[in-house]
């Protein structure tokens, strides 16, 4: 059965919740129910379009991509990422854009990064009946201000920040935060002081559930982050494979006659 918003609360500090990063409608299909919780996370800028970041990925994407993935799932609960430049500006412009998402993909939430700024805005959404996942630490839309991917939450005050903005995206009303790229000792305490989920990636196994890319975990990347652990290899199964198909094409081996009507 599908969870629900006070299924996936109600197992904070529990029961784990399992979430993957995904983007398309056969993947979705495969692994529906799998795991808890499909993101269909901006990430695809990067893994589907080869983009440098995050930030070039446009509300038509993500919206183009969690329609593919929502049509694939029956039991696993769908969560789309808003784009950058689509909820920033004001409450309003992120309950147009987060109402897009929901209406034209069929997502039950929408995930934002940002803290203790965004406070006013999810609380604006929530309280307008769109269920937000917050995403604090590490914010891929914010790698020019970081100056690049850095795990954050270092220092003394740059934890309290990250621990600022997870209690801010708690109060204002989320049911559930990522927390991305930072030390294992700040994943901890982020996930011991909020009464919600916390979804950790490149955090700690502390965390009340963990997501992963799953091109990263099924080995496709070419260079893995250290937070991913590789399940599979599928660079190598698929090369192997596609080898052996153009081999065959070229002894005239494929197609055999069980191919041929
Ligand atoms: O974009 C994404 O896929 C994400 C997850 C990795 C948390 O935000």
């Amino acid at each position: 059965m599908m969870p629900n918003l006070p299924s996936l609360k109600a197992r904070k500090g529990k029961e784990k919740i399992t979430v993957l990063s995904l983007y398309d409608y056969t993947s979705a299909k495969l692994l529906d129910g799998a795991v808890d919780m499909f993101l269909v996370g901006d990430s695809l800028g990067m893994v589907v379009y080869g983009l440098d970041s995050t930030l070039p990925v446009t509300l038509d994407m993500m919206i183009a991509h969690g329609r593919a993935v929502a049509r694939g799932a029956s039991e696993s609960f769908v969560v789309v990422d808003l784009p950058f430049g689509s909820y920033q500006e004001s409450p309003a412009q992120a309950f147009a854009n987060s109402a897009r998402v929901m209406i034209e993909t069929g997502a039950k939430a929408v995930k934002l990064e940002g803290g203790t700024e965004m406070a006013e805005t999810v609380a604006f959404l929530v309280a307008r009946s769109i269920p937000v996942m917050g995403h604090v630490g590490l914010r891929p839309q914010s790698v020019n201000a970081y100056g690049g991917f850095r795990v954050q939450g270092r220092t003394a005050e740059a934890a309290e920040q990250v621990l600022a903005d997870a209690r801010a995206m708690e109060a204002a009303g989320c049911f559930s935060i990522v927390v991305e790229g930072v030390t294992r000792a700040l994943a901890d305490r982020v996930t011991a002081e909020v009464s919600i989920p916390v979804i950790g990636i490149g955090a700690s196994p502390a965390c009340d559930g963990q997501v992963l890319v799953l091109s990263d975990l099924l080995g496709m990347a070419e260079r893995p982050a250290k937070f991913v652990k590789c399940y599979a290899d599928l660079r190598s199964i698929t090369r192997e494979a596609v080898q052996a198909y153009a081999d065959e094409i070229r002894a005239g081996t494929f197609p055999s006659a069980d191919h041929c009507y």
